[in-house]
C-alpha cells in the first residue's frame, strides 16, 4: 500500500513538534510539506521550530513553508504562558540550517491539492485554523479535493484552556474555523475530551528518554518543560499530548473513539468566542459535520508513540 499523503499545517509548540516527528517516523504516511502559521508563539518563531523538529528527525528534505501571521480578522493570541518564550523551551536547541521555502504555506496548499487527485491528500492541522481556511477562501475549488481534515481543536465536555469556554486553536482564529467547520470536508476532530487523556506520566516520559537517542531524549525534555503547567492548572500527573492525537489516529484509528455530530463555532459572543458547540446528544436536527473524539486507549498510544519515535 502505497504512503497516504499529508500536509501538516502546525504552530510548534512542544506537542506539534512530537506529533511531526511521530509523522517523520511513520513509512505510513508521506509528508507532503510542514505549512506554519501563527499561534503558540508569532510566525518567525513557528516556522524556525518546524525547522528545527525536521532537522532533528533527519528529514531537512521535507519542506517548511511560513503561512499567515494573523489570524483572519483578530488579533493573534499567543501561549508563551504554556510553551515558553520559543515555543519549543526545554532543551537547548541547535539553529535550524534547512531553508524556509520561498512560496506562502497558503500558496503551498492551494498548489498541492489543485494537482492532486480528488481524495488524495489529507490536511492535519495542528493549530488556529488560518492557513487552511486562507486557502479555502481564495481557492473554492480546492475544498472538494481534501480527502479528510484531522485536525486538534475544540472541547465540549471539557469546555476550554485558554477562556472558560474555549479551546487555544478555535479561539485563536474563530472565523477560520467556522470556514473549516462549514467547508463539507470529511472532518475528525481531536478535542480536549480526547487529548486531556494523552497524558504523559513518569514512566512514559521515562520510556522517551531511555531511548538513548536526540529525538528521545528531547521528546523527554519537552514533555518535561510543558507539564508544570498542566500540573499546576489541572492539578494532573502530566501533560496532555495534543497534536500527536491527530498523527496516531491516522496511524490507528481503532486507538480513538467518538461520536459524529454537528459541530458549530461560535463568533460572536464576547462570553463564549471560539466554542465548539458540539450536538454531542443530538438534541437538534443540524446536519453532523464532524467525527468528534471522545475517548482513546492511552497505553497503546503511548506505545505507538514511543516505539515510532524510537526510529528516528
Ligand atoms: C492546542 O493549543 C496549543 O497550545 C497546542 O499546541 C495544541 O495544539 C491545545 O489547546
Ligand atoms: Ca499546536
Amino acid at each position: 500500500m502505497s504512503a497516504r499523503k499529508i500536509i501538516i499545517d502546525t504552530d510548534p509548540g512542544q506537542d506539534d513538534a512530537v506529533a511531526i516527528l511521530l509523522a517523520l517516523a511513520s513509512p505510513e504516511l508521506e509528508v507532503l510539506g510542514v505549512t506554519a502559521v501563527a499561534g503558540n508563539v508569532p510566525l518567525p518563531l513557528t516556522e524556525r521550530n518546524a525547522r528545527i523538529v525536521c532537522e532533528l528527525a533527519g528529514r531537512p528534505d521535507v519542506p517548511v513553508f511560513a503561512g499567515c501571521d494573523a489570524p483572519m480578522r483578530r488579533k493573534l493570541v499567543t501561549a508563551e504562558h504554556v510553551h515558553g518564550k520559543t515555543g519549543l523551551d526545554g532543551p537547548q536547541l541547535p539553529d535550524p540550517s534547512m531553508p524556509l521555502q520561498e512560496q506562502h504555506g497558503v500558496e503551498f496548499i492551494i498548489e498541492t491539492l489543485r494537482d492532486a487527485p480528488s481524495g488524495a491528500v489529507t490536511l492535519c492541522p495542528l493549530g488556529p485554523l488560518t492557513n487552511i481556511a486562507t486557502a479555502f477562501m481564495r481557492a473554492p475549488d480546492i475544498i472538494e479535493k481534501v480527502a479528510e481534515i484531522v485536525l486538534m481543536g475544540g472541547a465540549y465536555f471539557e469546555v476550554g484552556n485558554i477562556t472558560p469556554s474555549a479551546e487555544f486553536n478555535i479561539y485563536v482564529d474563530p472565523e477560520a474555523a467556522e470556514i473549516v467547520f462549514k467547508s463539507g470536508v470529511p472532518l475528525t476532530v481531536m478535542p480536549l475530551d480526547v487529548t486531556h487523556k494523552a497524558l504523559t506520566t513518569r514512566p512514559r516520559v521515562e520510556a522517551f528518554r531511555d531511548l538513548g537517542t536526540e529525538p528521545g531524549r528531547m521528546v523527554a525534555e519537552w514533555t518535561d518543560f510543558f507539564e508544570r503547567f498542566d500540573k499546576e492548572k489541572y492539578g494532573s500527573e502530566g501533560a496532555p499530548l495534543h497534536d500527536p492525537c491527530v498523527i496516531a489516529y491516522l496511524l490507528n484509528p481503532g486507538l480513538f473513539s467518538g461520536r459524529k455530530v454537528n459541530v458549530e463555532i461560535e463568533t460572536g459572543s464576547n462570553l463564549t468566542l471560539g466554542m465548539s458547540v458540539a450536538d454531542w446528544w443530538h438534541v437538534t436536527d443540524r446536519p453532523a459535520n464532524a467525527m468528534f473524539m471522545g475517548d482513546l486507549d492511552a497505553e497503546g498510544f503511548f506505545a505507538l508513540l514511543t516505539e515510532r519515535i524510537a526510529r528516528l
